[in-house]
């Protein structure tokens, strides 16, 4: 088996943050998104994995190479436009070849990994299989319409009046069969190969799909609001561990990582968090459910349930709460007294307490 990861797109619901860095690099519990999902691709002993990029291409490939690094091999596939997740399947079509392939979105985090879904479709070898899980409002994903023994009846990508409440989660997995469903289907409404289409041409010529309910975890990582959640749901699962150094005036509260290199001097941090190597925090009151980068500076910052990237400083502000900061980026308390000094990138979204 190989795999498909998706990694294209724009990722407007992630701006400013994607302007300058593909959303699969946004860090969760101090690891890129993309990389939770090569992990739980190499957990299903797959090792061949061909990744849709687009513009954002030489970032990805500088952080993850030829895949050595995690014991992969990676080929990157590059996507000249978000034409689609039907559409990627079409671009990879020499690479998969006429093997079977799991399809990940490369923003989709299931930290419970897939091993239970892979291991159902490798003993039936339905034409698709697609993982899914029961939402509140399923109006924002694809619906699959399945009975009582787990066959897929009608797949709908968004729709309006949904029929079921089950949405698909971004894993899929295909036989060879899939090629010629890419290659039959139309774009939808929104200008995109869908690959929802696709599968719904599988079942319309007959052949059997299938749902597998997935019962862990799992978060659409598009939006910041998703980002900070997911944060808080791994670091929940972190046990302490102290590399860096801390000074005796500071207090470490519960499960608490320093990595190496970094420093925390007169003060708190409160657990779940990660401090990231080479980072100093001085004078500072950290954390529940916060992620701290490499090479951050924080001094005299209260911040809590937050994610700072790496290069970014903050100093002398209080009170930050549910905040992504971008890399290298400078938050400061005003030297103007009462007054906010603030300067605003395209598509920030700053808020400020009256
Ligand atoms: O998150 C689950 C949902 O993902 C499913 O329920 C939907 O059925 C599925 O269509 C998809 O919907 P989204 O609107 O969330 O897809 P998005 O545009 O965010 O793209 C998902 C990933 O695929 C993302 O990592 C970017 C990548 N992508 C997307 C397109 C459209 C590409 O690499 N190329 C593309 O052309």
């Amino acid at each position: 088996m190989k795999a498909l990861v998706l990694s294209g797109g724009t990722g407007t619901r992630l701006r400013p943050f994607s302007y300058s860095m593909p959303k699969q690099l946004i860090p969760i519990a101090n690891k890129p998104v993309l990389e939770h999902v090569l992990d739980n691709i190499k957990d299903l002993g797959v090792t061949e994995i061909g990744i849709i990029v687009g513009d954002h291409e030489p970032a990805i490939a500088a952080v993850f190479g030829d895949g050595s690094g995690l014991g992969v091999r990676i080929t990157y596939l590059r996507q000249e436009a978000p034409l689609g997740l039907a559409h990627c399947v079409t671009l990879a079509k020499d690479f998969l070849g006429d093997d079977d392939f799991v399809m990940y979105l490369g923003d989709n985090m299931l930290p419970q990994g897939v091993r239970e879904a892979a291991d159902a479709f490798r003993a039936g070898r339905p034409a698709a299989q697609v993982v899914v899980q029961k939402v509140a409002d399923p109006r924002a994903f694809g619906v699959a319409e399945v009975d009582g023994a787990g066959a897929v009846r009608r797949l709908v990508e968004k729709p309006a009046e949904p029929r079921s409440n089950l949405a698909l989660i971004g894993v899929y997995f295909f036989t060879a069969a899939v090629h010629e469903a890419v290659a039959a289907i139309a774009p939808s409404a929104r200008g995109e190969l869908e690959i929802t289409d696709a599968v719904q041409w599988l079942l319309s010529e007959g052949h059997e799909v299938r749902a597998h309910e997935y019962a862990g975890y799992w978060k659409d990582t598009g939006k910041v609001d998703d980002v900070l959640e997911c944060n808080r749901e791994l670091l929940d699962g972190v046990e302490r561990s102290v590399a860096g150094e801390v000074d005796a005036r500071s207090t470490l509260i519960g499960a608490v990582v320093v990595e190496p290199g970094a420093r925390v001097v007169r003060s708190v941090i409160e657990g779940p968090a990660i401090v990231g190597a080479g980072t100093v925090i001085e004078d500072s009151r950290i954390g529940p459910h916060t992620t701290i980068g490499r090479d951050c500076v924080l001094t005299g910052a209260r911040l809590e349930y937050s994610i700072v990237l790496d290069g970014a400083t903050v100093s002398h502000v209080g009170g930050l709460r549910g905040s992504l900061l971008g890399r290298s980026a400078a938050v400061s308390g005003s030297e103007l007294g009462s007054h906010h000094r603030l300067v605003v990138g395209d598509h920030t979204r700053v808020e400020v307490a009256a």
